[in-house]
């Protein structure tokens, strides 16, 4: 079975919006999921630049999803989504 991959992204705008508590969080995640989910971080997804999408960060991508205003809730719910290949 392929892994679900979730991309964090570190940039400076996700940063500030919670990014980091979130990457916390989503860290906490590997021992539910195990082999399940890959877990990586990228620079920016490049999101935050268009208009309105400042105040949306942080952004999470799982698989091709992506997350806005991301949290730890809405991160799992794709999560069990993308497994149970709804
Ligand atoms: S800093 Fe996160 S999308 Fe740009």
């Amino acid at each position: 079975m392929e892994k679900v991959k979730v991309k964090i992204c570190e940039g400076t705008t996700c940063f500030v919006m919670g990014g980091q508590a979130v990457k916390s969080m989503i860290s906490t995640l590997t021992e539910k999921y195990k082999d399940k989910i890959e877990i990586s971080s990228v620079r920016c997804f490049g999101t935050c630049n268009k208009s309105d999408s400042f105040s949306k960060a942080p952004y999470v991508m799982v698989d091709d999803e992506q997350i806005s205003s991301a949290d730890l809730e809405k991160v799992i719910a794709v999560i069990e989504r993308k497994l149970n290949n709804e």
